[in-house]
């Protein structure tokens, strides 16, 4: 029987970046302001860049779509962050911010944030130059396949990101296992993987186009994350509060970050 998950085919046809940075990080309104996702996530990032010691060369983050704030502490404890997503479209809006073309994005709620964490709140603009300084590439990502930057073969790096990215691209748990021995072939032994997903979701709205998205627990993503020689570093899950406009949007009850260490090679 044929699946009904909307695959990656249907974020490189129907994802449009504007909608979905407004739906979702939009001043004031977004879903993932209102409910916390956005400030949890750089809280949780800031302390795995600062004091949970994740840092080195270079860093890849796998989905950012058409967003930058996940990368806003990684870019002070690496020298290279390489953007790694599956549409043409997203690519092209993170190369337009690269390059600090008019209309983009406002991300300075995120950024101001970001600074605050670091006590260095008149930072705001250096910070955003330190990142684009620091994103030295964007490329094209598939998470699915072996080499999920195929045709590009890199050397193994230290940290793999991903945020919002796993839940959209994988339609089963078998999926996800298998992606999480993708992601790991990325990285060294002793590397980390660091993931921000939504937990018990079923879709999201972005524009007037629904997406499928995998129903994840913490349960299931502790065995995953371990029988696919990682171990656990760090996991906090953030809860959500019932609103039925913003569940009508995105249907998740939670929020997951944790960081792994691979420990071994797995096939
Ligand atoms: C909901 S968006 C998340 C964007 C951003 N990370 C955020 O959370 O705000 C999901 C992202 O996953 C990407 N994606 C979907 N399938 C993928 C695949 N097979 N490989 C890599 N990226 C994929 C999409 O292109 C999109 O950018």
């Amino acid at each position: 029987m044929a699946s009904d998950f909307t695959g990656k085919q249907t974020y490189q046809q129907d994802f449009d970046p504007t909608d979905y940075l407004e739906t979702y990080y939009g001043a004031g309104k977004g879903v993932f302001i209102k409910d916390g996702f956005m400030e949890f996530a750089l809280r949780k990032l800031h302390e795995a860049f600062t004091t949970g010691g994740v840092k080195g060369d270079t860093l890849i983050d796998i989905g950012p779509g058409p967003a930058i704030y996940q990368e806003l502490s990684a870019c002070e404890a690496f020298k290279e962050i390489i953007a790694a997503d599956f549409t043409d479209r997203n690519r092209q809006y993170l190369v337009k911010w690269l390059k600090n073309e008019p209309g983009m994005f406002d991300w300075t709620p995120a950024v101001k944030f970001v600074c605050e964490l670091e006590g260095r709140s008149d930072n705001i603009v250096g910070k955003q130059e330190k990142l684009r300084k620091t994103l030295k590439r964007i490329v094209k990502c598939d998470v699915t396949k072996s080499n999920p930057l195929e045709p590009l073969l890199l050397p193994q790096v230290d940290c793999v990101t991903t945020l919002g990215c796993l839940e959209c691209a994988c339609k089963d748990q078998d999926t996800y296992r298998k992606v999480l021995r993708n992601l790991s072939s990325l990285l060294k032994v002793g590397g980390c993987l660091i993931v921000t997903d939504i937990l018990g979701s079923t879709s999201f709205l972005s524009g007037t186009k629904r997406f499928s998205l995998l129903n994840l627990d913490e349960a299931f993503i502790r065995k995953a994350i371990t029988d696919t020689g990682f171990a656990m570093v760090d996991l906090e899950v953030l809860q959500r509060d019932f609103d039925k406009e913003m569940f009508d949007v995105c249907d998740h009850t939670s929020s997951i970050f944790y960081v792994a260490r691979k420990v071994k090679e797995v096939k």
